[in-house]
């Protein structure tokens, strides 16, 4: 059988890397899209850099994603790309509508144009469940997007369902909750506190401050779910999936395990919290419902949330010792 090909965008990434390790796995033939920086930010993918073929392009640059789809020529897109920091979307907000929701229409453009057999897979949210309308969240849930990133995503997911419909493109998205590792940038809350706990337990630091504690989270490892984006494009009808592991936990409970991990038990006297990192609407509570993918792809995440945080607190440990070496 031939080869395959798979185009990524957002390959360097925290989900674009996991994936592209998957699918090199599977024999497949990967091509990354990367936007040009001054300095090289690879750090996620250099270890297979060797065997993926990075390809030159941005989200709001039309004709740079038209020329990538055109030389990978794949059978699969991932659309991973994009302004991810649901921080970040009330700073930026014109941005993150230009590169979350209408990048995923120039990308779709781009496949309708070059490559319309090829399947597609949208990179959507639990984040535009936002003020949730009923628990546990599945495909069939209300949107109530919170902040401009979930707005953006709920345009992405919709946009992809109106390509399907109106083209007839295999164009799937997946509504994944979050997804954390090692990889995570030091931006989001998990890789935040791992980081900050693991520079405390080295005494390289004393305090870790936080925003809302509060704020309950279903979250799953990062490495499951590269996994059912690919099985969602191996199915025979296009079809949308929440992917989640059905269980949540509150950011405080997430600190307190990342504590124990290291074996300190008194960790309030590291904490502290700030009103800079309390956002202007907030997501107060997610936990996925994911039976239609359990049942569908036989997807079930293999990590627990123990062992996630306690991986996380490990791999920031061995990284900061490796680097003070
Ligand atoms: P991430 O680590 O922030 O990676 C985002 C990627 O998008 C990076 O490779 C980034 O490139 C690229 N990118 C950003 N703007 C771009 C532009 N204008 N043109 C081309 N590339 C651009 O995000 P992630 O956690 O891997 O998430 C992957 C996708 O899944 C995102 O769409 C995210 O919104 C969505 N999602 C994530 C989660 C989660 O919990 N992780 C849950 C649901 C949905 P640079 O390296 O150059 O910045
Ligand atoms: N980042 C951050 N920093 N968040 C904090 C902090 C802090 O210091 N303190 C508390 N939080 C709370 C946030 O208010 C939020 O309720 C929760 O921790 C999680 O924040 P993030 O880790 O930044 O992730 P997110 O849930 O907003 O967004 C992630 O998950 C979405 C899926 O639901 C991102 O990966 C999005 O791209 C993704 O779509």
């Amino acid at each position: 059988m031939a080869q395959k090909r798979a185009l990524i965008t957002g390959i360097t990434g925290q989900d674009g890397s996991y994936l592209a390790e998957f699918l090199l796995s599977k024999n497949y033939q990967v091509f990354g899209l990367t936007r040009r920086t001054s300095t090289p930010n690879y750090e996620r993918i250099k270890h297979i850099e060797d065997k993926i073929k990075l390809l030159p392009g941005d989200l709001l640059d039309q004709q740079s994603l038209t020329s990538a789809v055109d030389y990978s020529a794949p059978d699969e897109i991932y659309n991973l790309a994009a302004q991810s920091f649901v921080a970040t979307s009330w700073s930026q907000p014109v941005l993150t509508g230009e590169f979350t929701a209408l990048g995923v229409t120039r990308m779709l453009e781009a496949v309708r144009q070059i490559k319309p057999k090829a399947k597609f897979y949208q990179a959507s949210s639990s984040e535009m469940f936002g003020m949730v309308h009923e628990s546990p969240q599945s495909e069939s849930t209300q949107f109530h997007p919170r902040s401009p990133y979930g707005v953006a995503k709920v345009y992405g997911h919709w946009i992809t369902i109106n390509y399907r419909e109106s083209y007839d493109l295999f164009a799937v998205s997946g509504i994944l909750f979050n997804h954390e590792s090692p990889r995570r940038g030091l931006e989001f809350v998990t890789r935040k506190i791992s980081h900050g706990v693991a520079k405390i337990y080295l005494g390289q630091a004393n305090e870790i401050i936080l925003g809302n504690l509060d704020a309950k989270r279903d979250w799953g490892f990062a490495g499951d779910y590269v996994k059912a984006m690919w099985l969602m494009l191996q199915q025979p009808k296009a079809q949308d999936f929440v992917v989640a592991t059905g269980e949540n936990h509150s950011v405080r409970e997430f600190v307190e395990q990342a504590f124990k991990a290291v074996n300190i038990t008194n960790w309030k006297k590291y904490v502290k919290t700030s009103k800079e990192y309390i956002r202007p609407a907030e997501v107060d509570f997610l936990i996925g419902d994911a039976t239609k993918a359990k049942e569908a792809l036989s997807w079930k995440p293999t990590v627990s949330f123990k062992e996630l945080v306690a991986m996380m607190v490990k791999a920031d440990v061995d990284l900061l010792k490796k680097n003070s070496r």
